[in-house]
């Protein structure tokens, strides 16, 4: 790409300070919303571009702005930025280089549903990101762009931020809700969705750090702009995360279904010693893994569906053939079981169970027996679970499974040992 609609921190030095951002059409789009559109054009602008949620389920994030009742009040705003999905970074990088895009899009959101305030949840561990924002929030109420009466409209926005306390359940857009309320972090029964019952039981819109990031060029340049990015169901572009067996680990923004996965390990300088790619994870822990064989698969949402994956969050972590496929399918069955929350039986006690299965398979005590059971107890859960993480959970396993089984026939036929197995860490 020439330039970077999102990543624009490496193409503008500093961006990340207000005066530079502004000096670079920073809050156009604010000024042009405020004074010269209604709500629901900015809500109507959003739709047709075509944006699509960028938290993991590609929802659109003009329609999901309709939803929300015209006259219930108050309402809110809520950015997603738990970003705990393994090997995803981006919105790190969009809070810590470019924060003032991310308020301009919230602060675009806001108006277009006539919010009034506005949170932005952060993973626990973004310390360093939640002071560069606060200092970026300080800066636009200083210049007032933020607060009462902006810019002589006599509308008023508020943006707070939550660290939130480290659990992965806290990106679920619920259990994120309750954690934002001071409860619990469990998700919650859906219908009422957020937009109809969201935070404190008002209309709430959520959306991930990087939809909200796409806001403000596409209000500024329109949707038809937007539109020459990407594909006709995959418009703009989207930031990929790369990491793994890979030489420049990094994030990469992309038109979405222009380039392939094999193109994107390129520009992420090759796998490390140019060893052939094993497996590739397309959204981290959270999607099924694919063979070699969809090297060729192009980066855009249906592509991806149609190759046996999802693009998800877009966090690709690139697994060579120095990489034991039970051992890493082990490693996000534990992840996933330290972070189920508990509510409910299928995901608690399926994620426990099939722990104790690849303990015994990688300790080489396993039999052919328990890599059935492994299946069975992956599909006793799927599609039983209260909400995603359990669905998550069974992924690594089947997908592994469908894949790489002789790998697992190896651990319990005793090819391979614990001694001679190779493992990354
Ligand atoms: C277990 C789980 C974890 C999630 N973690 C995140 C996250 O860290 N960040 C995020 O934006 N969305 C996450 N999501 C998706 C959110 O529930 C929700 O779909 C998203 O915030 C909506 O924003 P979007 O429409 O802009 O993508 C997660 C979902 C599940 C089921
Ligand atoms: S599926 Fe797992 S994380 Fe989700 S509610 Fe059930 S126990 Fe909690």
């Amino acid at each position: 790409m020439d330039k970077h609609i999102l990543l624009r921190d490496l193409d503008v030095p500093n961006i990340r300070e207000l005066a530079v951002y502004q000096a670079n059409d920073g809050y156009a789009a604010w000024r042009k919303a405020l004074t010269a559109m209604k709500p629901e054009e900015v809500v109507a602008v959003v739709k047709d571009s075509g944006l699509r949620g960028r938290g993991g389920a590609g929802f659109p994030a003009g329609l999901k702005w309709s939803f929300i009742p015209k006259d219930i009040f108050p309402k809110y705003v809520v950015v997603n930025g738990d970003e705990s999905e393994a090997g995803t970074f981006k919105d790190h990088q969009l809070l810590d280089n470019n924060p003032h895009q991310v308020i301009e899009g919230t602060a675009l959101c806001a108006y277009a549903v006539q919010a009034n305030t506005a949170y932005i949840y952060l993973r626990g561990e973004f310390l360093e990101p939640s002071r560069t924002l606060q200092r970026a929030i300080d800066d636009a109420y200083a210049a007032g762009l933020l607060g009462q009466n902006i810019l002589g409209t006599g509308y008023n926005l508020d943006i707070h931020i939550h660290l939130g306390a480290g659990a992965y359940i806290c990106g679920e857009e619920t259990a994120l809700l309750s954690s934002l309320e001071g409860q619990l972090g469990q998700p919650r029964l859906r219908p009422p969705f957020p937009a109809v019952q969201g935070l404190y039981a008002k209309p709430t819109v959520i959306n991930n750090v990087e939809t909200l990031a796409n806001v403000p060029p596409i209000v500024l340049n329109g949707a038809q702009w937007y539109r020459q990015f990407g594909t006709e169901k995959s418009p703009g572009t989207k930031i990929f995360c790369v990491s793994g067996r890979v030489n420049r680990p990094g994030n990469y923004e992309l038109p979405l279904g222009q380039y392939t996965i094999r193109e994107l390990i390129d520009m992420a300088g090759g796998t490390i010693d140019n060893r052939p790619v094993k497996g590739i994870l397309p959204a981290g822990s959270s999607a099924p893994i694919l063979p070699a064989s969809a090297l060729d698969t192009k980066l855009d949402y249906e592509s991806m569906q149609a190759a046996g994956s999802l693009l998800g969050s877009a966090s690709f972590v690139i697994l060579d053939d120095t990489v034991d496929i039970v051992w890493a399918a082990r490693k996000m069955v534990r992840f996933f079981k330290h972070e189920s929350c508990g509510k409910c039986t299928p995901c608690r006690e399926g994620t426990h169970w099939a722990m104790k299965l690849y303990d015994k398979i990688v300790s080489g005590q396993g039999s052919l027996q328990d890599v059935e059971m492994l299946g069975e107890v992956a599909n006793s859960m799927a599609g039983k679970c209260f909400c995603l993480l359990g669905e998550f959970a069974t992924s690594p396993i089947l997908s592994t499974l469908k894949h790489f089984r002789p790998e697992y026939e190896a651990w319990v036929s005793g090819a391979k040992t614990p001694a001679g197995a190779s493992f990354h860490t």
